[in-house]
């Protein structure tokens, strides 16, 4: 007899996650043939409605996409739809009774964190998690250490580690694997890649968007906890661990541990000098007025839209290599990028002007909104230049989408990637327990040390760079963000 089909469940199934990335993932997915037969998707939410409501209503959300023939067709034949809360468990029994007989259960957790714990209880007590289910989490998990260790425990209790993956969209993005590509299949970099040769290194994820809608969760989160314990610690990670033996799973997840705990503890005077915490006031985005966050909340709030803060990596490799990160909503430009600035020649030999023309090599991985790598060279300024040789840097350019066309193919949004690895149940590029629980430890101590210090948010207008602390942070030691 033929294995039962597999079930996904979309637990906020109507929500803005579901809605916004993992419905339209399905259907590229489907327009890709690359669902497994038979797949059933049930979304369970709070909100009244049967599976033609459901259909109706996704329908409307994507709008707009690729696939809305064919593929819409099998993949809203796939829709189911119930009504309940799965966190109570007549809910989770209804639950129970809807999916049947199924094979390989994937749930996915579309929920407010603080959801994760009673829902995974819930649907334990009602029998529902067994062998052949899969737990699927998003961040943030937990608020802290303590509130992610306690849902970690509840979730432990009831699946084996294997069984759960814990989503970070950023790995799923086709450039951010691409960093493991950049630095272990290219002998030219790893030489160089250390305190030997690396000056510095910054990582920006700038967003233009507001908080708006989301205000109710970003608010008790900030920019500390709903970007830099998450995104921000795991590009770094690739940036900075070491060759993994191969790609397996534990492989790559056992260095980026390392890197996480080799992490400097803030203290409140590091607070004080080596971080900057800002919320946007009204300014103008997008060239039009744009309102203050705390207009957006109808309060006044002392949560941060912006940080910005100096990491250290106490390790032999990256021994006094400040790593600057900076993140922020309602910012100039929407552009997440990780500058590799190498340290300058020891020595100069091309006189006075030369002096002050070089420049050092800086590689700039941008992974948004544009897809390139660039290298800046020092070349000699064409031209008879007086009697002294003058120079300028000059960019050694990739552009990714220019260089692949049509092979580089659709740009997928990352989730595609993660659900179907969910379904194959390939961890690689999921985040492990002690994963989360360390780059927690490191988050708890910047947010004690805020508090210990008082440090508070700066204002920034809508539309700018995030406070000036922001450049005092990194000009103090005469380095320049890369704007
Ligand atoms: C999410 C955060 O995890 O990532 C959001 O909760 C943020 O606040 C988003 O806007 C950014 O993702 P991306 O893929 O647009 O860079």
């Amino acid at each position: 007899m033929a294995d039962p089909a597999p079930v996904l469940v979309l637990l906020g199934g109507a929500g803005d996650l579901s809605m916004r990335m993992l419905l339209p993932s399905l259907l590229h997915l489907e327009m890709d043939s690359l669902l497994p037969e038979g797949l059933r998707i049930i979304a369970v939410g709070r909100a009244e409605g049967d599976a033609a409501s459901y259909r109706k209503d996704v329908r409307a959300h994507l709008e707009g996409h690729e696939g809305l023939g064919a593929a819409w067709k099998t993949l809203s034949g796939r829709l189911d739809y119930l009504s309940t809360d799965a966190g109570k468990p007549e809910g989770a029994r209804a639950l129970k009774a809807r999916i049947g007989e199924a094979g390989l259960t994937v749930f996915y957790y579309a929920l407010s964190p603080s959801l994760f714990a009673p829902v995974t209880k819930a649907l334990s007590d009602a029998g529902l998690i067994g062998e052949t289910t899969r737990l699927v989490l998003e961040k943030p998990i937990g608020r802290d250490l303590e509130s992610s260790r306690a849902t970690n425990a509840v979730i432990a209790e009831a699946a084996d580690e294997s069984q759960v993956f814990r989503i970070d969209h950023y790995l799923g993005k086709e450039t951010v694997q691409n960093l493991i590509a950049l630095r272990f299949a290219n002998a030219l970099f790893e030489p160089l890649w250390n305190n030997l040769a690396i000056d510095h290194v910054q990582i920006t994820v700038a967003e233009t968007q507001e908080v708006g809608d989301r205000w109710r969760y970003y608010d008790e989160y900030g920019a500390i906890r709903d970007m830099l314990q998450n995104h921000m610690l795991q590009l770094l990670c690739l940036v900075a661990m070491e060759p993994p033996s191969d790609l397996e799973a534990d492989a790559v997840r056992n260095e980026k541990v390392k890197v996480l705990r080799s992490l400097r503890r803030f203290t409140p005077e590091a607070a004080e000098k080596d971080s900057v915490r800002g919320q946007y006031v009204a300014g103008m985005a997008d060239g039009h007025p744009a309102a203050s966050y705390e207009a957006e909340v109808g309060r006044p709030s002392t949560t941060e839209t912006f940080v910005a803060l100096t990491a250290w990596i106490d390790n032999w490799r990256w021994k006094g290599v400040p790593f600057y990160l900076r993140t922020g909503k309602r910012m100039a430009e929407r552009r997440t990028e990780i500058v590799i600035q190498f340290k300058a020649v020891p020595h100069s030999i091309f006189g006075p002007y030369g002096d002050r023309d070089i420049q050092a090599n800086r590689l700039v991985i941008e992974l948004q909104p544009h897809e390139d790598i660039s290298l800046t060279i020092m070349n000699k300024r064409p031209g008879l230049n007086g009697e002294h040789m003058r120079l300028q840097p000059l960019p050694l350019s990739l552009s990714l989408a220019k260089a692949l066309g049509e092979e580089g193919g659709r740009r997928r949004i990352a989730y595609e990637r993660l659900l179907l690895d969910v379904i194959r149940g390939d961890p690689t590029l999921f985040v492990r327990r002690d994963e989360v629980e360390e780059a927690w430890r490191f988050v708890d101590g910047v947010a004690e040390a805020w508090v210990a210090a008082g440090v508070q948010p700066k204002p920034y207008p809508a539309g700018s760079w995030g406070p000036a602390g922001a450049s005092g942070l990194i000009e103090r030691s005469g380095r320049a963000w890369n704007d």
